[in-house]
Formats: structure tokens, sequence, C-alpha cells
């Protein structure tokens, strides 16, 4: 004879409680998760708490494709770039050795520690990469050429208004992963999330 309907959830509840569980359990269980994020935070995002909540970015490197596709969409360029949250320096690094001169913008200032640290360890000189730890949104940018930003998807129409205030007619834009909303670009590589986009102000 078939089960009742009672008798297989009391013993689905043996095999899975289906009782809350222990208010003090429950308290521990998001304390721990609480300050697991908390020092996660520290290192991920320090310095992000002037920043605006809508315009927050966390860090996360950017992939070998993303960046060849970069470096493809900046041949022929020449001058000065600006990387807009420049993480560990991957882009600085492969901009500077393809010769333009670079600022890498970073707020976490562990990031930028670990930045000028591998600058000097590989003999970068500052001319050719340099790191601020700066907020870029209240940096004027007028004076680079070129901007590469890896960013995230909720910034970039805010970015986009920035950049056309302040870049200079000819200077060329590389957006990676999450392209500028209503711009026209110029070029394109790569798909899915090593996709990246070139666009000449
Ligand atoms: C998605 S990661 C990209 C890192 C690096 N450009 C790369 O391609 O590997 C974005 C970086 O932007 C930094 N960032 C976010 N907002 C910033 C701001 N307002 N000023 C400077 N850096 C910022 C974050 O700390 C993070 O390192």
């Amino acid at each position: 004879m078939e089960d009742s309907i009672e008798v297989i959830l009391q013993d689905f509840e043996k095999v899975l409680p289906l009782s809350s569980p222990h208010p003090l359990l429950s308290a521990c269980t998001g304390a721990l998760f609480a300050g697991l994020y908390g020092v996660w935070s520290l290192f991920t995002m320090p310095g992000f708490r002037k920043i605006p909540s809508n315009l927050k970015v966390p860090y996360l490197p950017s992939s070998r494709d993303q960046t060849l596709n970069i470096m493809k969409l900046l041949e022929g360029r020449t001058g000065r770039l600006a990387d807009l949250g420049s993480g560990d320096g991957r882009l600085v690094f492969a901009a500077s050795s393809a010769g333009f001169k670079c600022t890498g913008f970073e707020i976490n200032s562990i990031l930028v520690a670990y930045a000028r640290s591998r600058a000097r360890w590989t003999a970068v000189p500052s001319s050719q990469a340099t790191f601020v730890k700066k907020d870029f949104w209240k940096s004027n940018l007028s004076q680079y050429d070129n901007v590469t930003a890896f960013l995230a998807t909720g910034v970039m129409e805010v970015l986009g208004e920035k950049l056309l205030k302040e870049l200079p007619d000819d200077a060329r834009v590389i957006a990676c992963r999450y392209p500028f909303p209503g711009w026209p670009h110029q070029s394109t590589l790569g798909s899915g999330l090593n996709q990246t986009w070139a666009y000449d102000i």
C-alpha cells in the first residue's frame, strides 16, 4: 500500500529536518557570515566607503584573453594611458611594455602596494607605469589619450558622461566586458566575458 503524505513527510523530516533551526544557531551563523564578509571586503574593497553605492566596483582581474584583446584594440596608438581601477596592475604592465605612458588609478591600497612592488621588482620605470591611490571619479582625465575600463555594467553610463566631458577629441576608450550604452563602437574583439570594445571620442 502507498504511504500517506503525512508518513512520507515524517520520513523526509528524519533525513532533512523541516522545523526551523534554533534561534541561537541562526544568530551565530549570521554573525559568522557577516564577520567573514567584513574580512573579505577589508581586503577586496578598502577605501570604498566614500564611493556612492551605485558606483562601487569590486576587484576582479581581467583574463589573459581580455588583456590580449585590449592590446590589439590599442595597436597603432601612442601616448598616455589611464587604466580606471587598475587592480593588480596587469593592464598597466601590458600597456607599458607596448610603449604607453601609463597611470593606474586604484582605490584599493593593498592592490596599489602590490602593483607598485611588482613594478619595482620587474624594473618598470615610473615614467612608463605609475600607480596612484586615487578615486578616478574625482580625478580629471583630460591629459589621457587612451583609457581602459574594466568595471561594471551599472557604472558605464555615468562613466561615459565623464569621459565625454574630459577626454581630448582624439582619445580612444577601451571598455572590457561592459560596453558604453548608446556609444557607437569603432571595433570589438572577443566574445562573452572576454568581449572588448574600442571607441574613438
Ligand atoms: C574589475 S577590477 C579590474 C582590475 C584591472 N583593471 C584588471 O583588468 O585586472 C576593477 C577595479 O577598479 C577598482 N575601483 C573601483 N572603483 C574605483 C574608483 N572609484 N577609483 C579607483 N579604483 C576603483 C577596484 O578596486 C578594482 O580593483
